[in-house]
């Protein structure tokens, strides 16, 4: 089988995020890396992706560069991630969408809910993939946490608690940092920062494993270090349109805590419990009955489960092997449509846009609460009410 071809715009050289997309896109041999822009200064983006294995022709100095060299091609990209910063991605977004690409770009997917509903409306214009990367879904045993929602395991889901909780900006003495800094001035940031940074994937895997979208939101929002504009710690009470009940807690000045995603659910006949720190125990509280744990790898899993784990029991894996698994279900969504064929539907998982949409909400619903005291607020893009 022909691999498919993938580019990346951003990602560069020191880039926190590039290297888990090259080793998640390259995992299971589906993507060949053929094209990128890496960087914003065009000469070193242009010496990275040669290094990285780019043909001179197909490391570009920028992402217009990319798009214009590739619409062309016959062999052109059949996806691209957009891992820049967060006010980019619209607009590279939407310009690959309209040109027919399938995309799959960071979080958050757009910095305004208009900007969101427009990649919507595009990507249904289009018929074109837009998936968006809240790549934590990807882990295996998230997904065999929605299998058993969904195949009713634990009865009627009641309550929900996401959090997403680490302590790197916890030092005041840092807070003036400019690498810090931008990310709490509402002039590069938008309307949030900590909770539009962490809490949206705190809040999309809570739908994700529930099956559940959120419908209203009340949000406490505090700057813990004075100087900040923006919120470094949130509080968010949410219901769900499936009549579940949701906490979620996003804090960046947790001091000991490091990633700090973790997230349970409670039914009427169980409770399970994970933590992406340790990704490959599920823990699972039947009702009147013991404790038990559920190893990634086990034997007799849900297909969903199955599908997404490729190290053997007992053995550790990660954050890149969860990326890989969007970048999986993405080759199958791609080779569906070029096969003229329905795709595997414990394949069928990827984050879509309409989840990154739902996510903007969700933001300006949080920043809006919390100055008003936590009022209760619509959480639902005008476009879904
Ligand atoms: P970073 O600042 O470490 O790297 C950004 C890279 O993009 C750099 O190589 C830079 O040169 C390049 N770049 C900037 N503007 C560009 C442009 N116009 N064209 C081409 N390249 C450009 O940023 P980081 O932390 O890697 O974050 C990138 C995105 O990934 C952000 O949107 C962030 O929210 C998201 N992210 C997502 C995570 C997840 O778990 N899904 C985790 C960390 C980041």
């Amino acid at each position: 089988m022909m691999k498919l071809q993938w580019g990346m715009i951003g990602g560069g050289e020191g880039s926190q995020i590039g290297p888990a997309h090259r080793l998640g896109a390259g995992l299971d041999g589906a993507f060949e890396f053929a094209a990128g822009a890496l960087d914003h200064r065009p000469k070193e983006g242009r010496a990275y992706g040669q290094r990285l294995g780019l043909a001179g022709d197909r490391a570009y100095g920028n992402w217009q560069e990319m798009l214009e060299g590739e619409r062309s091609r016959e062999d052109r990209v059949d996806l691209v991630t957009v891992a820049t910063p967060n006010a980019t991605h619209f607009e590279i977004t939407r310009e690959f969408l309209k040109a027919g690409f399938h995309v799959l770009c960071e979080k958050p997917m757009t910095m305004t809910v208009e900007e969101g509903e427009e990649i919507v409306r595009i990507t249904r214009d289009t018929g074109r993939i837009c998936a968006v990367n809240y790549g934590y879904t990807g882990y295996s045993l998230v997904r065999h946490m929605r299998a058993m929602v969904a195949r009713g395991d634990l009865g009627k889901v009641r309550l929900v608690k996401a959090e997403f909780a680490h302590g790197h900006h916890a030092d005041a003495a840092d807070a003036d940092n400019p690498r810090v800094r931008w990310r709490y001035d509402p002039a590069q940031a938008g309307v949030s920062a900590q909770f539009a940074d962490c809490g949206i994937h705190a809040l999309h895997m809570a739908s994700f494993v529930t099956g559940q979208e959120v419908t209203r939101l009340s949000a406490d929002t505090v700057s813990c270090i004075e100087s900040r504009e923006l919120e470094d710690d949130a509080m968010v009470n949410f219901r769900m349109d499936g009549g579940a009940v949701g906490r979620l807690w996003t804090s960046s000045v947790a001091i000991g805590r490091q990633h700090g995603l973790t997230i349970q659910v409670f039914g009427e006949k169980g409770g399970l419990r994970w933590a992406q720190e340790h990704p490959n125990q599920l823990y699972w509280m039947p009702l009147g009955e013991r404790l038990q744990v559920i190893e990634r790898g086990e034997a007799n899993l849900s297909p969903e489960a199955d599908r997404s784990t490729r190290v053997t029991i007992g053995h550790a894996e990660g954050m890149p092997l969860a990326f890989a698994n969007i970048y999986s279900d993405l080759a199958e969504a791609i080779r569906a449509r070029k096969d003229g064929r329905e795709m595997d539907p414990a394949a069928d998982l990827y984050p879509r846009a309409e989840d990154g949409l739902r996510s903007m909400a969700a933001v300006f619903a949080v920043a809006q609460s919390g100055k008003e005291d936590g009022a209760w607020l619509d959480a639902r893009p005008p476009m879904f009410r």
